[in-house]
């Protein structure tokens, strides 16, 4: 426990007179360290103090990506909450400063671990999410632009301003580029199926452009807190970008991306593969509580893990013929057999989930 920056960290927040023993490390992930405060006369806080290192690379202080990232976090309480009261933390901020980098928000509970879900709960679970995500999609957001968040010196925005019009072709047109690439790659896979099968979802997708929303690339476990009966989400990774998509890609990293990874250093120790029926019935409960058993959206979020498995084999076949893996790769991902070995493994489902069409 790095100490020292607790102690500097409850100075700034002039918390000096709480006791020792209501500090307590609570948990770390690859970018923070977390402590929970208890406090006698207010409700228990949460400190993210930010690692100095992560993935083996001393992290640079860099004020506006840091701005950036954390107002995007808070941005997103803030929509979250609106949508659905108490689902993230109701409080919170942040404090820059060269010497420490911390957050400071409500605390939401222990939450029950993924092995200890029984499937029916994981079900509700995950409608729940589903349905807060139906709602949060829905939501006007309010921000300029699209992609990645980034603080403009005023106000957040999305990096990419550009037509909405030309950035859905081209969101399009970036599948059928991949399709082609790997059907002139030397790979296993029935093509005909595959290709014919994603040329009807883009030929159909064209024409059903879909919502910028603020979504949530980290939807990870850890990051989902699990209580008898309800859900909170912390330390989100937003973005504007399409509702659908994202509504797809919970279920791609519920349904198969995660157990996929299990074997990687970084998500060994996280028993995805041994919990990957629980995390198969959350995200089942997400299609029920996102579509509300509508089939057409049934049919869209079908679509959309389909093409997240194609960019996923891409991903795969481009890095194993890329330039050496670098540390953060081999962390994430594994070593180039880990690597070959989940490719086959993404060429299945992709065959399996276009035949399943
Ligand atoms: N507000 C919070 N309330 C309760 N637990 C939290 C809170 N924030 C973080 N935690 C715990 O600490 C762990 C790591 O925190 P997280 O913010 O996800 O770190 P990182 O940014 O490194 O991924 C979480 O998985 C959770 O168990
Ligand atoms: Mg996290």
């Amino acid at each position: 426990m790095r100490c020292d920056d607790v102690i500097q960290a409850i100075q700034k927040l002039s918390l000096e007179n709480i006791p020792k023993n209501h500090i307590s490390k609570i948990g770390e992930g690859a970018w923070h360290d977390v402590y929970k405060v208890e406090r006698a006369l207010a409700a228990d806080i949460v400190l993210r103090i930010k690692k100095k290192e992560a993935y083996g690379a001393v992290q640079d202080y860099e004020e506006n990506a840091l701005i950036s990232e954390y107002e995007s976090t808070k941005i997103y309480y803030q929509n979250a909450n609106a949508c659905c009261d108490g689902i993230c933390p109701s409080f919170f901020d942040y404090f820059l400063d060269e010497s420490i980098v911390f957050t400071v928000e409500s605390y939401m509970g222990k939450g029950v671990p993924l092995q200890r879900l029984r499937h029916h709960d994981a079900f509700s679970v995950g409608e729940k999410l589903g349905d807060f995500f139906r709602s949060m999609h829905s939501k006007t957001t309010g921000l300029e632009g699209f992609g990645a968040l980034q603080w403009n010196g005023e106000k957040l925005e999305g990096k990419v301003q550009q037509d909405v019009n030309q950035i859905w072709q081209d969101d399009n047109d970036q599948y059928i580029s991949v399709l082609e690439k790997l059907t002139r790659a030397d790979l296993q896979f029935d093509q005909i199926n595959v290709v014919d099968k994603v040329i009807d979802i883009i030929k159909d997708r064209r024409n059903h452009q879909q919502k910028i929303a603020l979504v949530n690339q980290d939807i990870t476990p850890e990051n989902m807190i699990v209580h008898s009966d309800n859900v909170s989400i912390i330390d989100p990774f937003p973005r504007l970008d399409f509702d659908l998509k994202y509504a797809g890609y919970v279920v791609f990293c519920y349904k198969f991306l995660l157990p996929a990874y299990s074997t990687a250093p970084r998500y060994r120790s996280s028993g995805y593969l041994q919990n990957a029926s629980t995390m198969r019935y959350i995200g089942d409960g997400f299609i029920k509580g996102y579509t509300s058993g509508d089939t057409w959206l049934i049919r869209s979020i079908k679509y959309e893990y389909i093409l997240w498995v194609l960019l996923e084999t891409y991903e795969h076949y481009e890095i194993l013929n890329g330039n050496d893996l670098n540390y953060k790769i081999r962390q994430q991902m594994g070593d180039k057999d880990m690597i070959n070995n989940r490719l086959s493994i993404c060429l299945d489902e992709l065959e399996k989930s276009c035949l399943a069409l």
